[in-house]
């Protein structure tokens, strides 16, 4: 069954396009998937850019009444939906979950990009099955992600955890234990700041299919198997850093969800 996932927090520039993306291209590339992933950023839309589509037709073209489908493009074997930067007219961005609805049948999973606007992120959530927050590791920017777990759980969607990102120095910043004990939510994966993902931006590629021994894509790659119910792979440092428990907590916690995924189906 399609599950509808969306990246959310309500700060700008935590990785929730990046996130949305590598996640989508690692479910294709790894995973063999069959992945639509929407951006739903109403109003600064970035995944046409950042894939470099043509905004033709878009999101916004299907709120306002056109086929879905018209706006479905093939990127990295990846189904991609753009939205319009610039959009003449008004649209209900409430209609996104009906528009979904009839492109369940047809994927393995719809990922869903989001934007940190409080309105706008309303009808992600409410189209979605399940949310990832995501959030860098620092106090200001966590209470703010987790202003869209209010949301979520206005809306009864459930989350299934916080995606770390943007890690730069962890003796200065928010421990993973810090995240869970504020948050009350598992961590699901920790992802460094690192300078390729300007090299993936560049190219106008994931850096999944740019280079997939890079640390990201390899973290990456562990989150979506989680999502897929596939076992992790063990590399020999993995095996090492597992008798520290604590290290590896987040592996715990995607084994979880592993098992848990497909628990309300
Ligand atoms: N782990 C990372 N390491 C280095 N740079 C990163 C990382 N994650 C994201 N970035 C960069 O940070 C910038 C913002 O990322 P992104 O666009 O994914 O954030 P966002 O949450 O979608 O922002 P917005 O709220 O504006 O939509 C981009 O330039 C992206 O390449
Ligand atoms: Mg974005």
């Amino acid at each position: 069954m399609t599950k509808v996932l969306a990246f959310v927090s309500i700060k700008g520039g935590v990785g929730k396009t990046t996130l949305a993306l590598e996640t989508a291209a690692a479910l294709v590339k790894h995973f063999d998937k069959k992945v639509l992933l929407v951006d739903a950023n109403f109003s600064a839309p970035n995944i046409g850019l950042y894939l470099d589509l043509t905004e033709e037709n878009t999101l916004h073209h299907a709120l306002d009444g056109t086929l879905l489908h018209n706006a479905i493009y093939e990127s990295h074997g990846i189904d991609v939906v753009p939205a319009s930067m610039y959009y003449d007219g008004e649209v209900d961005i409430f209609k996104l979950k009906k528009i979904l609805s009839k492109y369940r049948s047809r994927y393995d999973y719809i990922i869903l990009d989001s934007s940190p606007n409080y309105e706008e992120l309303k009808p992600v959530i409410a189209a979605a099955d399940r949310i990832f927050l995501v959030t860098s590791p620092d106090n200001m920017t966590l209470k703010t992600t987790l202003k869209a777990a209010k949301i979520a759980r206005e809306e009864n969607t459930p989350i299934e955890g916080i995606i770390v990102n943007r890690i730069r120095s962890p003796k200065h910043e928010q421990s993973l234990e810090e995240i869970e004990r504020i948050s009350e939510i598992p961590v699901l994966a920790r992802i460094k700041d690192h300078k390729v993902m300007a090299q993936a931006i560049n190219e106008k590629t994931p850096i999944t299919f740019l280079d997939e021994t890079n640390v990201i894509a390899k973290e990456i790659k562990r989150f979506a198997s989680a999502i897929c119910g596939t076992p992790e792979e063990e590399g020999f440092f993995q095996r090492l850093l597992g008798l520290r428990s604590n290290v590896q907590k987040e592996r715990i916690n995607r084994e979880f969800l592993r098992q848990g995924f497909y628990r309300s189906d």
